[in-house]
């Protein structure tokens, strides 16, 4: 079951519609991307204007369509003095077409109005830069230095100013439990700040049509207590090491023979390249290809192995490799805790 808005009017309206809605869409089990399912204040607020107008237009849906189903079972006027009377009702054609959704639709724009200014709030918190690309997002920390790739760490409870750039064409930052969408612009900066209510993981994905793999540019936000935000920065701050052993010092070596640097940057190593995402943590990543496929040691052999038939048009060529080497790229990747 949805989680029950806080505000009075969008409560009735959840109470009374959802057992509707439950007949209508199938019930997705995990809620980890739902508009429906706010996990903070703002997102709450969008809840409750969508359970509001929801409630509201189906009401006037049904409202409407029995007015019609009286009209159509009336019988014609049999009598002159019949006729006339009812011409004389005429003024609920003005009332019923013109009032009705005029009061209505203003009611709504002044709630959607009230819902845009509870959005507002001022950029104070810390920053994370986030640029959009064909089909992945590049994360920083400017702070602390950190950088990722299409997962977003934060301290719950806190206001964070998330500072949007495309480094392409034009793409929509959307994580659906925390806010609403931002257009991601390549000449403009667009800011949002996101304040999870409790530590959780959710999704968030592109909301513009930004080409053929749009739909795969998806990211993980990840909310941690203070606390363990703190350690997570602390472990990010400086770059992996790797235990010392023949099958990882193989695996270093492939990585730049196979040209890998040549796209993708992994801190501590002289691979700076920027084109593709950051490797520094690769190995604690969630997912691989922004949300394609979970992270494991068979799914990343995949990934370099066959990137376009996972990914068709991504940047990423694929790598020719014998199984050996493919082995140790991999445990030297999945290392980079
Ligand atoms: Cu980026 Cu759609």
């Amino acid at each position: 079951m949805s989680r029950v808005p806080r505000r009075p009017f969008a409560r009735i309206a959840h109470a009374s519609a959802w057992p509707c809605l439950l007949v209508l869409c199938g019930c997705h089990s995990q809620h980890r991307q739902s508009v429906l399912h706010p996990d903070s204040r703002a997102a709450d607020a969008i809840a409750s204007l969508w359970w509001v107008m929801f409630a509201v237009l189906a009401a006037s849906f049904l409202f409407v369509i029995t007015l019609l189903a009286i009209a159509i079972r009336r019988s014609p006027p049999q009598t002159d003095g019949e006729a006339a009377s009812r011409r004389r009702t005429r003024w609920l054609v003005f009332g019923g077409g013109m009032a009705f959704p005029g009061v209505i639709l203003l009611g709504l724009l002044f709630y959607s109005l009230g819902t845009s200014m509870t959005l507002r709030r001022p950029f104070v918190g810390m920053e994370i830069v986030v640029t959009g690309h064909q089909w992945w997002w590049d994360v920083r920390y400017p702070e602390s230095g950190i950088v990722s790739a299409n997962e977003i760490y934060l301290p719950a409870g806190e206001p964070v100013v998330i500072t949007l750039r495309a480094a392409d064409v034009i793409h929509s930052f959307w994580v659906p439990n925390l806010h609403g969408k931002i257009d991601v612009l390549p000449e403009v900066e667009t800011r949002i700040v996101l304040e999870a209510d409790q530590p959780g993981v959710w999704r968030g994905q592109c909301a513009e049509f930004c080409g053929r793999q749009h739909a795969w540019m998806a990211f993980k936000v990840v909310a941690l207590s203070r606390e363990a935000f703190d350690d997570w920065v602390e472990t990010r701050r400086s770059p992996p090491r790797p235990e010392d052993s023949t099958l990882l010092a193989r695996g270093e070596q492939i990585f730049f023979e196979a040209s890998c640097h040549t796209c993708h940057a992994i801190a501590g190593t002289p691979a700076q390249a920027t084109l593709g995402p950051d490797l520094t943590h690769i190995g604690s990543r969630l997912t691989l290809g922004a949300g394609r496929i979970d992270n494991t040691d068979e799914h990343l052999a995949r990934w370099l192995l066959d990137p376009q038939g996972l990914k068709p048009g991504n940047l990423m060529p694929e790598t020719r490799l014998e199984p050996d080497e493919v082995t140790a790229l991999v445990a030297y990747l999945r290392a980079l805790q």
